[in-house]
């Protein structure tokens, strides 16, 4: 190691978006067992021809004849206000269901002639009104054709009302409708609910909407395109309050037997946002600004708690950051957030009334971990974003997605950064964001950021469009457009955006425009092509680049941001000596970076040296990189491997995580196998250093450390400690668990450590530990220790114990619907578990998926039960088990499946290849 010289140069960062994005090919990494298919897949503006990685049609020739058979409404009506009335019943009627009633009347314009009306209606029973379905009449002047017959079509989940004669543009109808619907427990719509408080059953009734259940609450026109105003009525029992997204402004009690709560006109806005609630929850609150309402719900004993304090003293610096940021004011006139016992999803932002699950909301300063303070922060703030961006502008149609959750996961960070200063949450994105979606994106199956809009069109297809890619690669490329045009020029596009199209819908384009006109309002700013030509680049193609440097001949392919330490400067990335180079510094780039091997070399030997010499995050991403171009078999596994031998003297959790993700996959592969005994050992000696070092700062484990990192960097150093064999790991956390189950009332394991512990010393424990855990597990009044002991109980290596819990599975008085398919995610991450939970999956996909029809889950539930799928026999069980359940279908699963099939055929190549010679690395290092 030569001399280092402190001196850093950022080489023409004005030039990076651009200049990797003219020249990028994308390159599918980490699949190479089809090079042709993979190359070709990769070649932009092809991606139609390309069946397996999109849902099946809209490539079939079959157009539809009728409107109605369309998933799409047609444009010759536009909703203007819905008068909507809803009661639900909080007891069961005679048949043992819980129902509710409501009518709505919506006004529309009619905009092009018709004789049909289609509005949106699903699982409603509908009252009939001589005959049909529902009661036209006219507004003004307009005489109104009669009703010549109505029905409703199951498939596209329509009302279609045949008219007599047509309709006249320009003028306004009503229509009228009365219904009756389920108040099931199927999370979806108008839903109910329940949970036990102080030993009696609650229900409480709630919603989701999004993307398209608002049609089972009510007919409307459900697209986000369909922006109306909405006045709402809640009819309800007297002890519970009613919630809605605007503020109630009348209640009235006197003369019925219930209170008929009416609400403040809503402002324009899209179905999918609403939000109805009735529930006998308490709320705390506070006013912003003099004159903002915040309000925290919560049922009362969590609120008596004080687990919502924490939430509330967030929300206020998280909108004040938001509306410095956007520099325009929150829009309406009070924010409610509220923690539901059965949610989901993580949260969602209906307007004014924010939707979450307990652990996203509740915080509890005794009992929640630092990283359950973390999520309710990032999750407030990404929901708090999106009161700007995606409610008061909304997308047009649901293939821009991306940019909706893109965005709100990117300023996520900022807002949480905001309101938390000292925990550096800002770096975070790498691991959570970009380094997580880059493994997805590496993929032949994955899919361009943006799809065209008739590309999506039915329920499933548009609730396939939540995942990793919109929200990860979304968050990445923004980020990556933010710091390319500096963040005051970023929001001032920004902020023209939301100003120019409030209350109203947009194409992502629209962004790029006002982007774009902020660049050239900036003086002295210049961009060498149109924000809009480089965003293509990263959003109609999928993967990312891999830029090569070389820097002996100093060729570098094209300038991009660089850290460059030489003693003489220049702008050759042509280096001698000890010198070395470092690219993407900020690791703001979406790319990845290959070095010359001599470069590496310098780079490794100035890790062992003096590791601190590069930022946090630049080492992460040295890690990250090389594994992942090992994987694409750009580089050596074991030039990747050498990346690690210098943790044993690292400290910061950015970097081990990094690496411990990486060797994640190398544990995966390799736990079956005679590797895993070489790979342990090696890891051993890399982790005992620090969980030695914790065990120093903390005082012999008695306290916690300060810095925020420091604490997740100490949870990693236990669980692996114990998961690797360090001495006195396993004693260690059997006696805390041991203490805990003499005296259950005091639990002596700090909330950080409560998850690594707990699944410790099940897993080398016994049924005395399991059954423990279950019976504190049922007791927990914190949603987040529920969690914690939920997932912990999936650790056991008894496979009785754990097919018990598979069976509990489907079982709603034991595991919450909506923690199902976690719950099995978890057996099958556990080496005893996996063979079992894929057993337990495959035996009854029928009934799984009708069990959890319509939950976002289906696509974890595949990836996680198929992680470890690395032999020829797991593929073809893989093949056979898609070929056995097409009838049955596989929803939203349906690419997970085609990645879970991609990935083990990858991964039988990768261990093929490289099990040898792993063994042989691991095996000389742990010496
Ligand atoms: C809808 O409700 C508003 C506010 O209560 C009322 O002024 C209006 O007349 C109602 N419209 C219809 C069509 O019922
Ligand atoms: C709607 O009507 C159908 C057929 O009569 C009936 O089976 C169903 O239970 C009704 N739904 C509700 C919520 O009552
Ligand atoms: C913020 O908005 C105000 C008025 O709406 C405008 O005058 C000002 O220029 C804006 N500031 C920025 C930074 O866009
Ligand atoms: C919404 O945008 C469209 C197209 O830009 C425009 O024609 C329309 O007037 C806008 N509507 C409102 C309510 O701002
Ligand atoms: C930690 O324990 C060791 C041995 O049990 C003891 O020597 C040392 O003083 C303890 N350190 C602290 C800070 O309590
Ligand atoms: C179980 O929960 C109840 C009510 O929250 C609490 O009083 C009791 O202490 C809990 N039992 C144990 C063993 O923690
Ligand atoms: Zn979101």
């Amino acid at each position: 190691m030569g001399k280092v010289y402190y001196v850093s140069k950022n080489v023409g960062l004005g030039m990076l978006v651009l200049a990797v994005a003219a020249l990028a090919t994308i390159i599918a990494l980490s699949i190479a067992y089809d090079k042709e298919r993979a190359k070709n897949r990769g070649k932009p503006g092809d991606e139609a021809t390309d069946s397996t990685s999109m849902p099946p049609p809209p490539t079939t020739p079959f157009i539809p004849k009728e409107p109605w058979d369309h998933y799409r409404l047609p444009d010759s009506l536009v909703p203007l206000s819905y008068n909507v009335t809803l009661w639900p019943r909080l007891e069961p009627d005679a048949r043992g269901m819980f129902v509710f009633t409501g009518h709505s009347a919506v006004v529309f314009r009619c905009v092009k002639e018709t004789d049909l009306i289609i509005i949106h209606s699903n699982k409603l029973n509908l009252t009939t009104f001589y005959g049909h379905h529902a009661k036209l009449t006219g507004l003004g002047k307009a005489t109104v054709p009669t009703i010549q017959k109505s029905w409703l079509v199951v498939k596209t989940e329509y009302l279609v009302l045949q008219l007599h004669s047509r309709l006249a543009v320009g003028s306004l109808y009503l229509l009228y409708t009365e219904f009756l619907g389920e108040l099931a427990d199927d999370l979806q719509g108008f839903y109910r609910s329940e949970y036990i408080e102080d030993g009696v059953k609650k229900v409480v009734a709630t919603s989701q909407m999004q993307a398209t259940y608002a049609r089972k609450t009510f007919p409307c026109f459900d697209e986000p395109a369909m922006k109306a105003v909405f006045n709402v009525i809640i009819i309800h029992d007297r002890a519970t309050v009613a919630l809605s997204n605007g503020r109630d402004i009348d209640s009235v009690i006197d003369g019925v037997p219930v209170s008929v709560t009416t609400f403040e006109p809503t402002e324009r806005m899209s179905t999918y946002l609403l939000a109805f609630i009735v529930s006998d929850f308490v709320k705390i609150q506070s006013t912003q600004n003099n004159s903002l309402l915040v309000r925290i719900w919560a049922r009362r004993k969590a609120i008596a708690d004080r687990q919502g304090d924490y939430a509330l003293s967030v929300t206020g610096p998280i909108l004040q950051f938001y509306e410095h940021y956007y520099n325009a004011t929150y829009p309406l006139s009070k924010s409610d957030q509220i923690a539901l016992p059965d949610f989901n999803a993580g949260a969602m932002e209906n307007w004014g009334l924010i939707t979450y699950r307990e652990t996203a909301l509740l915080y509890d300063p005794m009992l929640s971990s630092t990283g359950n303070k973390e999520r309710v922060t990032t999750v407030i703030s990404h929901e708090l974003a999106h009161m700007w961006f995606g409610n008061l502008v909304t997308l047009q149609w649901w293939n821009d997605l991306w940019l909706n959750e893109g965005f709100a996961s990117y300023v996520e960070y900022l807002g949480a950064d905001y309101a938390e200063p000292t925990w550096n949450i800002k770096d975070q994105i790498i691991l959570s964001d970009v380094h997580k979606v880059f493994a997805v994106d590496a993929l032949a199956s994955s899919h361009p950021l943006s799809r065209r809009e008739e590309e999506v069109n039915n329920p499933a297809e548009i609730s396939e469009m939540f995942n990793t890619i919109s929200y990860s690669k979304g968050a990445a490329v923004l980020r990556m457009l933010s710091e390319f045009l500096t963040e005051p020029v970023f929001a001032k596009g920004l902020s023209s955006y939301l100003n120019t199209f409030a209350f109203n819908n947009t194409v992502y384009t629209d962004l790029w425009d006002h982007l774009q006109k902020a660049v050239e309002n900036t003086p002295g700013m210049h961009i060498p092509h149109t924000v809009h030509n480089i965003m293509n680049h990263w959003t109609l193609q999928m993967g990312f680049p891999v830029v090569t440097i070389d820097t002996r001949t100093g060729i570098l392919p094209y300038p991009i941001s660089l850290q460059y330490f030489s003693p003489d400067i220049n702008s050759q990335m042509r280096v001698s000596g000890e010198d070395w180079v470092l690219a993407n510094t900020n690791v703001s780039g979406y790319f990845r970076v290959n070095y010359d091997l001599y470069n590496w070399d310098r780079l490794l030997s100035l890790l062992s040296t003096n590791h601190q010499a590069l930022s946090i995050i630049n080492r992460a991403q040295i890690i990250d990189d090389t594994f992942n171009l090992a994987r694409a078999k750009i580089i050596s596994t074991t030039l990747a491997l050498r990346t690690t031998k210098y943790l044993s003297k690292e400290r910061d959790y950015i970097p081990w995580d990094s690496a411990l993700r990486n060797l994640d996959y190398y544990i995966l592969m390799f736990d079956r196998t005679e590797v895993y005994g070489a790979l342990q050992a090696y890891l051993k000696k890399q982790i005992q250093p620090l969980f030695e070092h914790f065990k120093t700062i903390t005082a012999n484990w008695t306290k916690v450390p300060t810095k925020h990192t420091d604490q997740y960097n100490q949870i990693n150093a236990v669980g692996y400690a114990c998961g690797m064999g360090v001495e006195g790991c396993r004693e260690l956390i059997k006696s805390w668990y041991r203490q805990w189950m003499e005296n259950p009332h005091h639990n002596p394991i700090h909330p950080n450590l409560k998850s690594t512990v707990y699944c410790s010393a099940i897993a080398f424990g016994g049924v005395e530990e399991w059954d423990f855990a279950w019976r504190m597990f049922k007791n927990a009044t914190l949603a987040s220790e529920a969690s914690r002991l939920r997932a912990a109980m999936s650790c056991t290596k008894a496979p009785w114990l754990l097919n018990r819990y598979l069976e509990y599975t489907l079982d709603p008085t034991k595991i919450r619907k909506q923690d199902a398919t976690s719950t099995i995610q978890y057996v099958a991450r556990n080496i005893v578990g996996m063979p079992l939970a894929w057993n337990f999956v495959r035996a009854r996909w029928g009934y799984i998926f009708q069990y959890g029809k319509g939950s976002f889950s289906f696509s974890n539930l595949i990836n996680g039960i198929t992680k470890r799928f690395s032999s020829e026999f797991e593929l073809q069980e893989l093949k056979k088990f898609k070929e056995e359940n097409l009838h049955v279908g596989f929803g939203s699963a349906t690419l997970a499946l085609e990645q879970a099939i991609e990935k083990t055929t990858a991964n039988i190549k990768w261990v093929t290849e490289n099990k040898a010679h792993v063994l042989k690395w691991f095996t000389e290092e742990s010496k």
